[in-house]
């Protein structure tokens, strides 16, 4: 796997998941960031999601991975910031599709969902599948647009 610079983020609901990414992603050789949360301490998800998010989109990272009780809140709080495309994802062809068709930035997980193997195999396909462009960055920069509206 390429070196990727990863940010990870997570609630206390994602926490144990997010930890064994980061096992796993350091394992392969990624840079791995983890914005928190760090205990199992009840919290709120959006704050993580904004910590990490607005770091990617700054260009600190290259992908993140925000992991939360479904994926579900994580995703859509990700979703809120420019720059961010966050696909909440629980099969390897929407990690795959999520970064060909929509260049998505952040992969969301939700740790009751997702079993640690398969977390592993759809960061690795998320993170090593290609946008194809064409088509879909004309669609993409509409999503960009939005952002603007
Ligand atoms: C926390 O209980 C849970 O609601 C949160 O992790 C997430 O699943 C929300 O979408």
């Amino acid at each position: 796997m390429k070196p990727w610079k990863v940010v990870l983020a997570s609630d206390h609901a994602g926490l144990a998941l997010k930890r064994h990414l980061k096992a796993y992603l350091e394992k392969e050789g990624c840079a791995v960031v983890d914005v928190g949360t760090h205990t199992t301490d009840s919290c709120d998800y959006p704050d993580y999601a904004s910590e990490a998010g607005r770091r990617l989109a700054a260009g600190e990272f290259e992908r993140g991975i925000f992991v939360c009780g479904t994926g579900t809140g994580i995703a859509i709080s990700a979703n809120k910031i420019a720059g961010i495309r966050a696909a909440p994802c629980t099969h390897e062809f929407l990690a795959e599709m999520a970064r060909k068709h929509n260049d998505a930035n952040v992969l969301c997980l939700g740790e009751r969902i997702v079993a640690p193997g398969l977390a592993e195999v759809l960061a690795q396909r998320f993170l090593e599948s290609d946008f194809e462009g064409g088509r879909h960055a004309r669609r993409v920069d509409k999503i960009k647009q939005l952002e603007r509206a």
